[in-house]
């Protein structure tokens, strides 16, 4: 007898445990490919085509859907947490199609500041997409009409749902960095990049969301291909897992003022929930103890890659002719050299929900 209630002890509080923290019962998502489920794909564009096919997908859907990873993301492990279905990609919502629990406009190679604003500066060009977060913000205005309709209508909907607005703005940074920017020039774009994130957090809270995510940004020194882009032949550029310094310190600037910034909007709406997710601090784990998250070869080089000392070759990149996969994505970090294996987005995502990325706690009510 003892045994079994012993065992039916512990179903009944893991049970209680999960129940109590399924407080919302939809998600909206905004931002780029950290948390495209196939808007990019759907929409046409042909930049970057091969998320379209193996290997993206190969470890948990087992064919490509979009998402720019061997397999789920941070949002679909989010999704799970609450007992929710994966969000479907707005532009895959049609007529019939049940999106009650939650939407996800979030594009691939989408920036938080307006296609505009660089064209103007004359690297529009380079966008993968123009569906920036403002568009994406549009998208859900038009949508919100067949959530619900009256006021109390849309409040008592959105009082349970979870916003979350980014990962966004990495772009933003990615496309200048690449064709040169330098750290000092590209650090005058930050406030430009956060007031863009808080004014569509702003909108969305003017439009009635209550509980809101914003994550920053991930370590970016440590990511393959600003390892293999700006690799430097003086050792002290390094830090002590390998990462390039004045990169993460790059992110940790931009991840200071969006703090700052959610503490003002806090401010202003103080009936609103705004958590502020620390993807950097969850993400850094990996490259200081990797071997305890299970990343045993290789914490900085790309699983799905075409050579090279980080196995990211821009002429060979994942996906493409001359590249190939690892076997074992679940033991890297890194997936294609910008994006992350889902080994790696399971473990963001636990420290986000379970703490301690995240502030305030996300299952404290
Ligand atoms: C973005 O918009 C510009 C004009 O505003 C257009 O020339 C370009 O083709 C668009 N890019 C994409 C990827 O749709
Ligand atoms: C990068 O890819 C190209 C094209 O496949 C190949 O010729 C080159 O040798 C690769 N570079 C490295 C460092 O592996």
């Amino acid at each position: 007898m003892k045994p079994f209630f012993l065992i039916s002890f512990l179903y009944l509080t893991f049970g209680a445990v999960s129940s109590s923290s399924q407080q919302y019962e939809s998600i909206f998502n905004f931002g780029d490919s950290l948390s495209d489920t196939g808007n990019f794909l759907l929409s046409g564009a042909l930049a970057f085509p091969v998320i379209g096919k193996l290997p993206y997908g190969e470890t948990f859907f087992r064919h490509a859907t979009g998402r720019s990873s061997d397999g789920r993301l941070v949002v679909d492990f989010i999704a799970e947490a609450f007992g929710l279905p994966y969000l479907p990609p707005y532009l895959a919502i049609t007529g019939g199609k049940d999106f009650r629990h939650g939407v996800n406009f979030a594009v691939a190679g989408a920036t938080a500041l307006d296609s505009q604003f660089f064209y103007e500066r004359r690297i529009g060009k380079l966008l993968w997409t123009n569906d920036s977060l403002s568009v994406q913000l549009g998208w859900f205005k038009k949508l919100k009409s067949s959530l619900c309709t009256s006021k109390q209508d849309c409040e008592n909907y959105f009082k349970k749902s979870l916003f979350l607005v980014g990962e966004i703005g990495g772009n933003d940074y990615n496309y200048a960095f690449f064709i040169g920017g330098s750290i000092k020039q590209l650090q005058a774009s930050v406030p430009l990049v956060v007031g863009a994130i808080t004014t569509a957090a702003s909108a969305l809270i003017e439009e009635g969301a209550v509980e809101l995510m914003v994550p920053g940004n991930l370590p970016i020194g440590c990511s393959a291909v600003y390892l293999t882009l700006f690799g430097s032949p003086n050792k002290a550029d390094y830090d002590p897992n390998g990462c390039l310094k004045a990169f993460n310190a790059f992110s940790k600037f931009h991840n200071n003022q969006l703090k700052l910034a959610l503490e003002g909007l806090r401010q202003k709406y103080p009936h609103a929930r705004i958590i502020y997710a620390d993807y950097y601090g969850a993400a850094n784990r990996f490259f200081h103890a990797p071997r305890h998250y299970g990343f045993f070869s290789g914490t900085l080089t790309a699983c799905c890659g075409g050579g090279g000392p980080y196995n990211f070759n821009n002429s060979a990149r994942c996906g493409h002719l001359g590249s190939k996969a690892c076997k074992d994505p679940s033991a890297h970090v890194n997936w294609d050299g910008i994006h992350l294996t889902e080994a790696a987005y399971r473990h963001i995502a636990k420290g986000v929900i379970s703490g301690p990325f995240s502030t305030p706690t996300v299952t404290s009510s």
